[in-house]
């Protein structure tokens, strides 16, 4: 039986959201930062790095694999091991939620000649793993046991993307992975990155390519610690090639505010009316700017300050301001640069005049939770009018008055969590959410945040299921 104690919470109007912070480092940079580090002779240094359960899990995990990941008074360091110097754990690599985490640490295992037992929560099992399991299997890594559903299908030679080859999973890598060619079926940086990292431990070049672009914070870092590899233009996506078996250098990374957590306190300034928020040292890195743009094409009052660059990246101030919004079309090539943040764009649709269309987001349906029926069924629960549509999600907007008073099921998903709190800091009545934990996977300052911004969170009882429930106004 599970332990696991839901922590329900609502947000209320409470005025303008007025002020200026930072949010936590990039989750995505951290997870690389960390491994990168791990895999070079040397130690890194990291400022910035996010402390959320995700990162923390890959710390942990690096460390048992004998790359020492530690907390400094200035910061964190790797102690490094060098490509393929990790070695044998001595129990299971328990990943939590984090499927940026066990999807690059697989190609990280794959050129390592042990067997290692992977696993994680209940969210993170359901998700599906043969999108990175079988271009590694090409490049040589077994899948030594799963589930004796998951063997069958092996077996029969059914085990490929399609196949739900879910964590647990024991697997086995070896000392010097085969160099393929690989073209990315679905547009996943996971994927890439898994492949890439394989490929760091392979005699020759491992080349993806990448017919829709998505985040490049793997080939950017890899450059950074000398890996010597090139990325050029192809039929409108990437080409990829990486050549193995080089010596990366332990190195100093900054790592900037991440663009999908302020994205949060974004939303809720342009939809909390008389709100001025400025959001310091964000990311700027154009895969993953389709959010911005999005909300500019809607008429958002963002503008971009004091661009800098740091460590490969750019960055930026924001400042955002509350805003008359209208409806867009959101075209589907788009939703790579935006993966995480429709949810929270959706609860910003519904606050803006017209129908709002998001096209292309069948990726939605395998992260922490189906985000396009979770979502859906926030936005019905709180009286705005939505749908899916194929791949596509249609929120109707209400022209600035959401009616709010629903309580929302998370499904382990912290991002559903944090989407449908900013809703509720503008909505006629409070809006609930079943469940905040799992906030602290990738934002775990986001409830302070949004206090010193002037928000209003409070503790909700629950005493029922969360499905049927309706909050009222200001009620705890
Ligand atoms: C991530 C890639 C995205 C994103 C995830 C982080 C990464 O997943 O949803 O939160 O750091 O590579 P996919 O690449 O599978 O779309």
């Amino acid at each position: 039986m599970s332990h696991f104690k839901p922590k329900p919470m609502m947000a209320k109007y409470q005025g303008p959201l007025l002020g200026e912070l930072t949010v936590p480092g990039d989750k995505s940079i951290s997870h690389r930062a960390l491994i990168l580090g791990a895999l070079s002779i040397g130690v890194t240094k990291i400022t910035g790095l996010l402390e959320a359960q995700d990162v923390l899990n890959t710390a942990r995990v690096l460390t048992s694999l004998g790359a020492v990941a530690r907390k400094t008074p200035r910061g964190w360091e790797v102690v490094g091991r060098g490509v393929s110097g990790l070695s044998a754990p001595d129990g299971p690599l328990d990943f939590g939620n984090s499927g940026t985490g066990v999807r690059l640490m697989m190609g990280v295992l794959s050129g390592h000649p042990f067997e290692v037992k992977l696993k994680g929560d209940a969210s993170l099992s359901r998700r599906p793993m043969g999108r990175v399991l079988r271009p590694l299997r090409q490049m040589g890594l077994e899948v030594v046991a799963c589930s004796g559903a998951q063997q069958e299908r092996q077996r029969t030679g059914l085990a490929d993307e399609n196949s739900a080859e879910t964590l647990p999973l024991k697997l086995r890598g070896l000392i010097e992975p085969i160099p393929i060619t690989y073209t990315l079926p679905v547009p996943s940086a996971q994927v890439k990155s898994a492949v890439l990292l394989a490929g760091l431990h392979a005699p020759g070049t491992t080349t993806i390519i990448e017919p829709v672009p998505t985040r490049d914070h793997t080939e950017r870092m890899l450059g950074y610690f000398g890996a010597r590899l090139s990325v050029s233009p192809e039929n409108g996506g990437t080409r990829i090639a990486l050549l193995g078996q080089p010596e990366l250098s332990g190195r100093r990374v900054v790592v900037p505010a991440d663009p999908s957590s302020a994205a949060f306190l974004v939303a809720g300034a342009v939809i909390v009316p008389g709100s001025d928020v400025t959001i310091t040292n964000v990311l700027m890195n154009k895969t993953r700017f389709g959010f911005y743009e999005t909300l500019m094409e809607m008429g958002a009052d963002l503008t971009f300050i004091n661009k800098r660059e740091e460590a490969g990246e750019p960055i930026a101030d924001i400042m955002a301001r509350a805003s008359t919004l209208k409806a867009v079309l959101v075209p589907p090539e788009r939703a790579p640069s935006m993966i995480d943040e429709y949810p929270v764009l959706a609860v910003v649709a519904a606050f803006a005049q017209g129908v709002t269309r998001m096209e292309g987001l069948c990726e939605l349906r395998v992260k922490e939770s189906d985000r396009l029926s979770a979502t859906v069924a926030g936005l019905l629960a709180n009286g705005v009018e939505a749908d899916v549509n194929g791949d596509s999600l249609i929120v109707h907007g209400t022209g600035g008055k959401v009616a709010g008073g629903g309580v929302v099921e998370t499904h382990l998903d912290h991002r559903m969590a944090m989407a449908f709190l900013t809703m509720g800091l503008a909505s006629e009545k409070a809006v609930g959410v079943d469940d905040v934990s799992m906030i602290a996977t990738s934002f775990p300052e986001f409830q302070s945040l949004i206090s010193d911004l002037g928000g209003a969170l409070n503790r909700l009882n629950m005493p029922g299921q969360a499905k049927s429930n309706r909050v009222r106004n200001g009620s705890e």
